[in-house]
């Protein structure tokens, strides 16, 4: 029987994805489970694979990994789109897709493969992540193959199958890890319509909110967070603890309209809290140490960094070597910053580095001594005046 490595969440899509490679297809299907800090318990996700007939199933707490090889190079990167979308969820699909490349070639299987829906921007990042990976598997998408192309038609595939059968009272299904959560709707919302408040995992509702704000300063090394109110600590400790306050104060909710790969525009809900507070913190922190020429340079390398995690280009040479250029002009991209948290706001307080470029005498418009004459700076704004004249041209004679 030839084996597949299939990356299984328990969600109704790969459970049916489960459910067809081995009735259909007749595989030996071997599962994969992530541990990335979801709410929803991972526990017990093993037993129920096997039950749905996997030979075996593997799962990992691949938390510590998951900041460390994909979030903090794309928090230091400042990749977000152009949407706010910190890409909580697309930063996980390559971390995913090289697990099951690993077991897969532990195990001596020939292909890998996945339950995402047909309008999903997933199975592109799953299949473009593999071929950087491992051009030699091969990457089946079980739905598409059993023409489960709608999410009613997956529903149906599970009741008849007597799959577990709390997949189907829902209308939206939530991926979530500690860095950020997102929607999966079962009917498209309609974009002016409120957003229903039980979508929501990470983040209390405005008017749940504390009465006080509250305070926490992060401390940023060479570009990455290191301690949180001078406490050194680990990656997800950290961003746990972010997630925790920020999300307390309702902080990081985003809803937008966003262009899907396939070319379909889609109302996406995302939570953020402790993405929300890393990258407003990293800014500010930026804004203090950097010359304005790397600063206005470094918006284009985000921005890039962003479009290709999104668009599943994470395992690429281009990402290889814009992280080059984001670890050197990161080097002085050490220090801290208060942030405030309160009403769904994050409000960045304060912000000092060893490396600062600020310099509050040459600030100072009350400066004694100053060597900025009064000529000086006449002659500075009569200069700034040349591209305009560009428009009123005359012909010379
Ligand atoms: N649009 C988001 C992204 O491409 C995620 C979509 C939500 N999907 C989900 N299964 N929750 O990163």
């Amino acid at each position: 029987m030839k084996r597949v490595v299939l990356a299984f969440s328990g969600g109704r899509g790969t459970m049916a994805a489960l459910h067809i490679l081995k009735r259909r297809f007749g595989r030996n299907v071997i599962t994969f489970t992530a541990n990335l800090g979801q709410r929803s318990s991972t526990e017990g996700l093993c037993e129920r694979a096997i039950e749905l007939g996997a030979s075996s199933a593997h799962i990992a707490d691949l938390r510590e990994p998951f900041l460390r090889d994909y979030v903090w190079p794309a928090l230091r990167a400042g990749a977000v789109c152009s949407t706010g979308y910190a890409l909580a969820h697309a930063l996980a699909r390559p971390l995913i897709v090289k697990e099951l490349v690993r077991i897969a070639k532990e195990e001596g299987a020939s292909c890998i493969a996945h339950g995402c829906a047909a309008k999903s921007n997933d199975q592109v990042r799953f299949e473009i992540s593999a071929a950087a990976l491992a051009p030699e598997l091969k990457v089946l998408s079980p739905l598409r193959e059993a023409n489960l192309l709608r999410q009613d038609e997956v529903v149906r595939y599970c009741r008849q199958h007597r799959l577990p059968t709390e997949v189907d009272e829902c209308r939206f299904s939530i991926t979530e890890n500690l860095y950020g959560a997102s929607v999966q709707w079962d009917r498209a919302p309609d974009p002016f319509a409120n957003v229903p408040e039980d979508v929501y995992r990470q983040t209390a509702p405005i008017a749940a909110t504390p009465d006080e704000p509250s305070e926490l300063q992060i401390s940023f090394k060479e570009g990455l967070p290191t301690a949180l109110d001078g406490e050194v600590l680990p990656p997800v400790q950290l961003v746990e603890r972010l997630k925790t306050v920020a999300g307390t104060h309702g902080v990081g909710r985003l809803t937008t309209v966003e262009d899907r790969l396939i070319g379909i525009k889609m109302v996406e809900v995302y939570e953020q809290p402790a993405a929300t507070a890393l990258h407003r913190a990293r800014q500010a922190l930026e804004r203090l140490v950097l010359s304005k020429d790397l600063l206005d340079f470094k918006e284009k390398v985000s921005a890039r960094y962003a479009a290709m995690t999104y668009e599943g280009f994470w395992f690429s040479e281009l990402r290889a070597a814009l992280d080059g250029f984001v670890a050197s002009s990161s080097r002085f991209v050490t220090g801290d910053v208060r942030l405030s948290f309160f009403r769904g706001n994050c409000e960045v307080k304060g912000v000092r580095s060893i490396y600062s470029l600020y310099s509050q005498g040459l600030a100072d418009p009350s400066a004694e001594g100053d060597r900025l004459t009064h000529q000086a700076v006449q002659g500075f704004v009569e200069t700034l005046k040349q591209p305009l004249r560009s428009s009123t041209r005359t012909p010379h004679r």
